[in-house]
C-alpha cells in the first residue's frame, strides 16, 4: 500500500496525523484556559467530556491518531538510519538550514510522549477512564478542579509540565510548516510565511499552557480548588448521580438535600448521618433484630451499602475541609464565581 510502503506516503500519513494532533492540542489549551477565568465552568466541560458516548468516541480517534503518529514515526527514523547504514557514525557537518528540532523531531516526540503518560496517569485514568471502569476514587470524575489541585499540589507537577511544553513546543514549531511541505505545498514563497505562522501558533499555545501551569500551582498551593465556595456548591452537586445510582428509589429525598442545602450546613449533616449509620449497624442488637425479621437479611445487606455510600460521602466533605482553619487567612487567587 503507498501509505505505508512509500517514503512520500508515510511522511503524508504523519502531516494528517499531526495536523489532527495540532488541533487537538490547540483545543485542549483554550479548554484548559476556561479553569484559569471560570473554574465553574471548567468542571461542566469536564462532565460533558467524561463517559459519554460522543466523548468516548473522540478519545478513541483521537488515541488511534497518536498511536499511528508514533508508529509511522519509528518507522520513519528506521527507515532514515537504514538508509544512512554506517554513515550515520561519521562525523557530519550539518548545513546551518538544518533547524535543531528538525535533526531531534523523534527524541522530542519521545520526551512529549514520558511527559504525556504523566499527565494521563494524573487526570484521564482518574477521570474518563474511572467513570468507565467503576473505579472511582474520594473525587467525583467530573471535579476536574479538584484533579487540578491534587496534580499541581506536588512540587514536581510544574517541573514536568514545562520541560514537556518545551519540547511540544520545539516539536509543533518545526512539525506544523513541515507537514505542508510533505503534503507536497513546497514553495519558496509559501514556505517561510508557513514557518512565520507555525512559530506564532506554537508560541501562543504554548504560552498559554504554561500560564495555565502557573496559575494551577498558585491556587493549588492555597487549597483555591478545595475551598472556593461557587466549586464546594458544584462538587456537592457532583454527588447526585451517585446517590441515584445507589439509593434507588430512595434517593429523592437525599438528592433534594443535596440540591437545597449550602455547604456549611449539608457536610456536617452527611458526617452526622455517616456516623449514626456506622453506629447502627455495630449494633449487635440490630443486626441480630433484622435477622430475626423476614426479608431482614437484604434489607440490612442495603443498609450496609448505604453505609458504605454515607461514608464515602463524608469522606469527600472532609478531604475538601482538610485545610480550612490552617489556611483561614489566605486569600484565593480568583475571584469567587
Ligand atoms: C496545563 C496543562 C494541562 C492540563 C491542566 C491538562 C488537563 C487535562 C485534563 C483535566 C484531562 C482529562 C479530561 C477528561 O478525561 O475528561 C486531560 C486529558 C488529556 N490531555 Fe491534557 N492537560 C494539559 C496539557 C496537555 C498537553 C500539553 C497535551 C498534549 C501533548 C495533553 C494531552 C491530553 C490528552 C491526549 C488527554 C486525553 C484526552 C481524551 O482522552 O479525551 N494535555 N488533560
Amino acid at each position: 500500500m503507498w501509505l505505508s510502503n512509500s517514503s512520500v506516503g508515510r511522511k503524508f500519513v504523519m502531516a494528517l496525523t499531526g495536523a489532527f494532533l495540532v488541533l487537538f492540542v490547540t483545543f485542549h489549551c483554550l479548554m484548559n484556559s476556561i479553569a484559569i477565568v471560570w473554574p465553574v465552568a471548567y468542571n461542566s466541560v469536564c462532565e460533558f467530556l467524561g463517559a459519554n458516548w460522543y466523548a468516548l468516541a473522540a478519545s478513541a480517534v483521537l488515541a488511534v491518531f497518536i498511536l499511528i503518529h508514533i508508529f509511522y514515526a519509528v518507522m520513519l527514523t528506521v527507515q532514515n538510519r537504514r538508509a544512512r547504514g554506517a554513515d550515520r557514525y561519521a562525523v557530519v557537518r550539518k548545513p546551518k538550514t538544518v533547524e535543531w528540532s528538525s535533526q531531534n523531531m523523534f527524541v522530542l516526540g519521545i520526551v512529549i510522549l514520558a511527559f504525556f503518560v504523566v499527565h494521563l496517569i494524573q487526570f484521564w485514568a482518574k477521570m474518563q477512564l474511572a467513570e468507565i471502569a467503576g473505579t472511582e476514587g474520594v473525587i467525583p470524575p467530573a471535579a476536574g478542579t479538584l484533579f487540578l489541585q491534587e496534580a499541581f499540589s506536588l512540587i514536581w507537577t510544574p517541573i514536568v509540565y514545562i520541560i514537556g511544553f518545551i519540547a511540544i513546543w520545539f516539536h509543533m514549531n518545526h512539525g506544523f510548516w513541515s507537514m505542508f511541505q510533505s503534503i507536497g505545498w513546497d514553495n519558496t514563497v509559501w514556505i517561510p510565511r508557513l514557518k512565520k505562522i507555525s512559530c506564532w501558533w506554537s508560541t501562543i499555545v504554548i504560552l498559554l499552557f504554561v500560564a495555565q501551569a502557573i496559575v494551577f500551582t498558585i491556587n493549588a498551593k492555597n487549597d483555591f480548588y478545595k475551598k472556593n465556595p461557587a466549586l464546594r456548591d458544584q462538587y456537592k452537586e457532583m454527588l447526585v448521580p451517585m446517590i441515584e445510582k445507589d439509593f434507588g428509589p430512595d434517593a429523592i429525598q437525599v438528592t433534594q438535600a443535596f440540591k437545597m442545602m449550602p455547604f456549611e450546613q449539608l457536610s456536617p449533616a452527611v458526617k452526622q448521618q455517616s456516623e449514626q449509620m456506622k453506629q447502627q449497624l455495630n449494633d449487635p442488637q440490630a443486626k441480630a433484630y433484622f435477622e430475626s425479621q423476614p426479608g431482614g437479611k437484604e434489607q440490612f445487606e442495603k443498609m450496609q451499602k448505604q453505609a458504605e455510600m454515607w461514608n464515602k460521602m463524608a469522606g469527600f466533605f472532609n478531604y475538601l475541609e482538610e485545610g480550612d482553619e490552617a489556611s483561614a487567612n489566605v486569600m484565593p487567587a480568583q475571584p469567587n464565581r
